[in-house]
This record gives C-alpha cells, sequence and structure tokens, in this order.
C-alpha cells in the first residue's frame, strides 16, 4: 500500500465542463435535488432556486462534477404531499423563487455541463388546482371529464353512497373521495387532496404534452415521470381481486389500477414530444413494480428505477443477486438506472449500516464502499443530495414531521416518515449549518457540525471526498460509464463483490470487500500485455498494482477500482 491519491478537486483555476453528448444520460451522473432541503438564501426556513444556483460550484466540474441534477416538483403547489400536489404544472412556486431564478438556474447549469431534469407529476393534480376547482362543481363544465369521476355503486344500510370498487389508496384507506355536488366520487391513489387525472381523456394528455414542450422550450434537458405507470387505469374500473396479505394494500392483487397495456403506447407519444430535440432523456418512477416490469418498460432515452438495490442489505451475496436479476432483466440492449437513495425511502449510509447491526460506527465506510459500487456498476447513477456526506437518517419527532401520510398510520396502514430522509443539505459548521439563517423547515441532522460539505472538503479521507475521486475517475474511463459488467465467478473470498466493467478504452476491475474482517482474494487475468493498475478507492492509500496469482488482501469495507493498463 503506498500510492497517495490527492482527495479534493485541483484549487485555483475552474476545471472545464465535461459535456457528454447526446447519450448523456446513459454515461452521466445525476443528483437528486429535494429543493426544499438544498439552500435556503432568503431566511425563511426553506430551500430556494437561488439556493442551488449558490451552490452550482459544489455539483459543477470543480465539485462533484455530475453530469445532470433532478429536481423534485419545483411548482406551485399547497404542500400537502411536499410539492408532488401540484396546482400549476407550467409555473414555479413562489416559495422557491422566480421565474427569473429558475432561467438563470438553467443557464448557470449549462454553463458548467449541467443538465437539468423536471419532475413531471403527471398522474394527479392538487384538489387545489383551477382543474380540478371546475370539474368539482358539476357534470358539465369545461374540465368536468378530465378526473376520474364514477357513479356510487349503491347505497349502504345507513343511506351512504358506496365507493364505485374496491381500490385502496397507497397513503392509506380507500381510493374513492364522494363530491355532493356531482353525486360523484373521484379517485386518488395517493391523498384525497391528489385527485388523479384521467389519461384517457385526449383533451388532459394535450394539456400535459404542451407543457411538456413549454418546459423543453426553456431549455430542460429531461424530466422524471412521477409514478408513471398508474396515469392508465382499466377503462372499466373493476375491482382488483383479493389474496392474503398483512395490510390493505397487499391485500389486493393490482390488477386493475395500474400497469395497463396502453401505457407502452403513452410513453411512445410522450417521448416522440421529446425526440424533436436531441439529448432529451426521462425516467419513469416505476409505481410498485418489479425489476422485469421495469426493465419491459425501458425504451431508448426513457429509463426506469427499479428498485433491486434499494432494499438490499449490506452483504456481497445480496448485491451479486441483485445485479444478476438485473442483468438478466435488462439485457444487452436496456439501461438500468442505480439508486441507493432517495427522497421516500431511507437514506443508505444509514440503513445499510444497521443491516449488519453495527450503527454508525461503520457508516462512513459503508458509505464510501457503496460509493465505489454505484459509480461503478452498470447503469446510470442518480444520487440522493447528502450522500456524498455519508448522511443517514434524521429521527424526527412526529410533532415535526412535515409527511402526511404518517399522520394517519394504522395497523392496516404502516408507514415509515419520510421527513427523516428530507432533512436539510449541511454546508458547513455554523448555526443552521449554512443551510438557513432561519428556523429550518425540518429539523438538521444532529451530526451537521462534523458532516458538512466544508468540513469535508478539508479531509481528503471523508466520504465527500471519495465520491470526488470517484466520479473524477468515472468521467475518465468510458469502461466505467457505458461498458458492459461480467460478474467474477470465484475470487476466493465470497465477502467480496468482483465485476469487470469491458467497453471502449481500457477495461476495469472493481472489487468491494462487505465484511468487517480483511478478506484475501485472487483478481483474475487483464487482457494481453495488461496490467492491473489501482486507480481510486476507498482508502487514500491504494495497492501498487493487483497482480493474478498473487493473494490480494482487502481491508475491511475496502473497494478498489483498477484499470488494464499497458505493462
Ligand atoms: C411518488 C413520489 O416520489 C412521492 O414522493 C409522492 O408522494 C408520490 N409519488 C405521489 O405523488
Amino acid at each position: 500500500m503506498g500510492v497517495e491519491v490527492s482527495a479534493a478537486p485541483a484549487s485555483g483555476a475552474s476545471a472545464a465542463p465535461t459535456t457528454l453528448g447526446e447519450d448523456w444520460w446513459r454515461r452521466g451522473v445525476v443528483y437528486q435535488i429535494y429543493p426544499r432541503s438544498f439552500a435556503d438564501t432568503d431566511g425563511n426556513g426553506v430551500g430556494d432556486l437561488p439556493g442551488i444556483i449558490r451552490h452550482l460550484v459544489h455539483l459543477g466540474p470543480d465539485g462533484l462534477g455530475v453530469d445532470a441534477i433532478w429536481l423534485s416538483p419545483i411548482y406551485p403547489s399547497p404542500g400537502l404531499d411536499v410539492g408532488y400536489d401540484v396546482i400549476d404544472h407550467g409555473a414555479v412556486d413562489p416559495l422557491l423563487g422566480t421565474e427569473q431564478d429558475f432561467d438563470h438556474l438553467v443557464e448557470g447549469c449549462h454553463e458548467r455541463g449541467i443538465r437539468v431534469i423536471l419532475d413531471l407529476v403527471m398522474n394527479h393534480t392538487s384538489d387545489r388546482h383551477p382543474w380540478f376547482i371546475d370539474s368539482r362543481q358539476s357534470r358539465d363544465g369545461a374540465h368536468a371529464d378530465w378526473y376520474i369521476w364514477r357513479d356510487p355503486a349503491g347505497l349502504d344500510a345507513n343511506g351512504r353512497p358506496v365507493p364505485p370498487n374496491n381500490w385502496v389508496s397507497w397513503f392509506g384507506g380507500g381510493a374513492w373521495e364522494y363530491e355532493p355536488k356531482r353525486g360523484q366520487f373521484y379517485h386518488h391513489t395517493f391523498l384525497k387532496e391528489q385527485p388523479e387525472l384521467d389519461w384517457r381523456n385526449p383533451a388532459v394528455e394535450a394539456a400535459q404534452f404542451a407543457m411538456v414542450r413549454g418546459w423543453l422550450e426553456r431549455g430542460v434537458d429531461g424530466f422524471r415521470l412521477d409514478t408513471f405507470n398508474v396515469f392508465l387505469k382499466d377503462r372499466d374500473m373493476r375491482s382488483n381481486p383479493r389474496r392474503r396479505g398483512r395490510t390493505a394494500w397487499t391485500r389486493q392483487v393490482h390488477l386493475h389500477d395500474f400497469d395497463q397495456p396502453e401505457l407502452a403506447a403513452l410513453i411512445g407519444r410522450f417521448r416522440s414530444i421529446l425526440d424533436k430535440k436531441r439529448g432529451r432523456m426521462s425516467v419513469g418512477e416505476l409505481f410498485v413494480g418489479t425489476t422485469e416490469g421495469a426493465a419491459a418498460l425501458t425504451v431508448d432515452g426513457h429509463l426506469v428505477f427499479d428498485w433491486e438495490l434499494i432494499t438490499r442489505p449490506w452483504s456481497a451475496t445480496a448485491f451479486r443477486g441483485a445485479i444478476l436479476r438485473r442483468e438478466r432483466a435488462f439485457g444487452d440492449n436496456r439501461w438500468p438506472t442505480i439508486v441507493l437513495s432517495n427522497h421516500d425511502q431511507p437514506r443508505h449510509a444509514s440503513r445499510l449500516a444497521a443491516s449488519i447491526g453495527d450503527g454508525p460506527g461503520v457508516q462512513d465506510a459503508i458509505a464510501k464502499a457503496a460509493a465505489i459500487m454505484s459509480l461503478t456498476m452498470r447503469g446510470t447513477p442518480f444520487l440522493y443530495y447528502g450522500e456524498e456526506l455519508g448522511s443517514g437518517d434524521v429521527a424526527v419527532p412526529p410533532d415535526e414531521s412535515i409527511d402526511e401520510p404518517a399522520r394517519h398510520v394504522t395497523p392496516d396502514f404502516p408507514w415509515w416518515d419520510r421527513s427523516q430522509s428530507r432533512t436539510p443539505m449541511p454546508w458547513s459548521g455554523e448555526p443552521g449549518a449554512g443551510f438557513s439563517t432561519g428556523r429550518p423547515w425540518l429539523r438538521l441532522a444532529p451530526d451537521v457540525a462534523a458532516r458538512n460539505v466544508a468540513a469535508e472538503s478539508a479531509d481528503p479521507d471523508s466520504v465527500l471526498s471519495c465520491y470526488r475521486r470517484m466520479l473524477s475517475v468515472r468521467r475518465r474511463y468510458r469502461s466505467l460509464q457505458d461498458g458492459e459488467i461480467a460478474l467474477l465467478r470465484s475470487i476466493g473470498d465470497p465477502t467480496v463483490l468482483g465485476y469487470r466493467r469491458t467497453g471502449e478504452g481500457p477495461e476495469a476491475l472493481v472489487l468491494i470487500a462487505f465484511g468487517p474482517g480483511s478478506a484475501v482474494v485472487s483478481v483474475p487475468e487483464p487482457e494481453r500485455g495488461r496490467a492491473w493498475r489501482p486507480v481510486v478507492g476507498t482508502h487514500l492509500d491504494l495497492p501498487e498494482s493487483l497482480a493474478p496469482g498473487t493473494p490480494v488482501t482487502l481491508r475491511p469495507y475496502e473497494a478498489v477500482v483498477s484499470v488494464a493498463s499497458r505493462s
């Protein structure tokens, strides 16, 4: 062990933006920003667009060097589902900034070679959206049939209207709400304040697609489609078959409330708008579904999140299994995504550490090894703000929680409070962690004094420095971006995950030790005339070389990436 690796980006001159080509969505790295939690510039405790502009250096070529940012919803919203309940899909929420701020943000990103991906919540609106306000008034207004309205199935013994079918809401309770003015129920998969649009009505599709064109005109490079496989429901609104299950949701076979056969054609029509411009991508959020289901809906330019990696415990066997299943499902022609955390799920640094019962003691070590893994696997990595610091979930007391479904927990509806993974980004050790001079909308993590961007930038051995090193190496080697992946079968220790990436340029070899003790492995031969040269890893001192036939010792939670160099 001996070669020192520089930890932080070179100071002084700005690095030039590396703008990948039209296939940036396949080769690049996306960074998810939860705008309310990124940086607050007006002191109201809520992050805003100027806050993102202020911190573009952290994201651009002088910092992490990501290729795109995905902004969780930025549209006007009453905020009951924290932005996923929209009242105008074509505008910026004044809470987050002005229209001009948005245009400056796009400009600032593009100057740094960063693309901008917006979160499109097109399945439903807020019940305060003008379309719905109109729709619920009567059965013959301009928007009367823009939402999913159905007559009651009858009256119950007390004379109350009975919902049209047995569907339940993902956020607990039934999926139908009665509107006396129309004498009908409307459907909602999520909160009752998030009525479902009727995508079988061509006027809805036309309005939504016009909005999409508008954002493209403003320079947006791509979209994340919120719960896109729910857009269409069974034409006849049949009840779902029942089965055994622990919760109201799992007691149904969800045959009729999402994943309908006409979805692929709808995605095709959406894609044809994006395809009129070069290099515009989309990524669909698969709402409850399998990896195979995600793969089936993936087309060129349109990625689909699968949830294979986001639930696995910290074990080489578990991740080997996940990679195998994903590779089988996606095959050579479909491109997967890599997601370990997002705004709906526990943060992976604390989740993975807890999965081996070790808690905060190993959180940083695991965060670094997981970073190497997620940035070298086959697929487009989506990083979640704060993961580059090794941040973990924060225990938010119920009276401070801002996650509506968490208020309605029953034995039939268990819920993980999502506030825990949405807390403010810590930028410095100052009061308010450099996030806000006011009272943050959600409490700060208890460890922000040490776990913040400034402190970690100054420490070559921090999680952040590890991310920066890894991202910079990834940019250098094409095989790590869009090469094929081949898992190594037997390398001598089952607690080590190993794989090769082959594509344009030198081949790469990745080794990740999952265990708390040292692991001894043997590495495969590189191609003829080449030797494995370690280029980045979790630890600052890398092995000089990895020679096939000579045992290689990895330290606890050590990950090393090597490339095949001419010997
Ligand atoms: C999926 C989003 O990721 C989640 O945050 C939101 O609550 C639901 N869609 C409803 O919009």
